[in-house]
């Protein structure tokens, strides 16, 4: 289960403690911090904390995307208030990451900087559609964007100036998949690499992503998280009898989590802004403790395969 690892202001500028964040995240641990640890204008806070998401496009999170530089799932007529909420989004990414790069420095040299969010709605009673829902334990897996391997980090600020933002954690995913993996719930990805209905599926994929249309090419291990991610909401029992933590980040705290690896849920609270990173195994510290290793032990499949990682890194160029 999970820990907690207090993180003191400026602790992390002592050279004795360079690789200590990222060890501890990597054992499944979750760095908290009393006090968002970088600066967080006043105006920043009130802009986000007075929006109201109205239509159902707004029932969404928005999102930045700091590559484009743009924000999607606005819902504002108003071409001031969204070049606002889009200079304060792209604030508060920049800070994150710059924040996080000195602490996590093992990482910065290879990670991909990718969507920050707001998230302005009140979690408890939130209605989504069952696979949607943020309030029941899961580990994270992206449905569109396939990541070979690569894990996800997220840095998370609860700017509600009142309400803490409640959570729950549950076991860490090792010990979730050696329960559920396989013919207990969720099967391994077929043979070393693919079987053949998914290779001919693969193929007709590759000609379409050739005209130009954008089409998820999954990896074993895309395909196992996702279906993970779905059994372990659907699946009563677990959510009910499994064992918890119950946390609680108060108002301008902050935390920051591998959420691939620990099986969490959000209960209630409103107004976060969290920030995503892409880690690649090459820069991980313990690449064993990693999902797609511990995945690749107890199926004893290759859950990445090696061609198609090497084209997909080489079309990025
Ligand atoms: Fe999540």
């Amino acid at each position: 289960m999970a820990e907690k690892i207090v993180v003191q202001q400026d602790e992390w500028k002592k050279e004795a403690n360079r690789f200590k964040y990222a060890t501890e995240l990597e054992a499944g641990n979750i760095l908290f911090f009393p006090e968002t640890p970088f600066d967080f204008p006043p105006e920043e806070k009130i802009f986000l904390l007075q929006q109201r998401q109205a239509s159902s496009k707004g029932r969404k999170n928005i999102a930045y995307k700091p590559q484009l530089d743009k924000i999607t799932n606005h819902d504002s007529k108003d071409p001031e208030t969204a070049q606002k909420m889009l200079d304060v989004l792209r604030n508060y990414s920049q800070r994150a990451t710059h924040f996080l790069s000195e602490i996590l420095s093992p990482y910065a040299r290879g990670w991909k900087h990718d969507y920050a969010s707001f998230r302005p709605f009140q979690e408890q009673g939130r209605k989504l559609r069952l696979r949607a829902r943020n309030d029941l334990l899961h580990v994270d897996a992206f449905p569109t964007r396939p990541l070979h391997g690569a894990r996800i980090l997220r840095f998370f600020t609860n700017i509600n100036p009142t309400e803490g933002r409640r959570w729950i954690t549950s076991r860490p995913f090792g010990e979730l998949a050696a329960s559920f993996g396989g013919e207990r719930g969720v099967p391994f990805p077929s043979s070393v690499g693919y079987s053949l209905k998914e290779r001919l599926e693969r193929k007709m994929k590759e000609f379409v992503a050739k005209t130009g249309v954008k089409i998820p090419l999954r990896s074993p291990y895309d395909v196992f998280m996702l279906k993970m991610h779905h059994f372990l909401k659907e699946n009563e029992d677990f959510q009910k009898n499994c064992p918890k933590d119950h946390w609680e980040f108060p108002p301008n705290s902050c935390w920051a989590v591998f959420t691939d690896l620990v099986s969490h849920a959000a209960l209630s609270g409103q107004y976060a802004l969290e920030q995503t990173f892409i880690v690649p195994q090459n820069v991980l510290l313990f690449p064993e403790k990693s999902p797609v290793s511990i995945l690749e032990r107890l199926s004893g499949k290759n859950m990445v395969n090696i061609e198609f990682l090497s084209k997909m890194l080489a079309s990025r160029g």
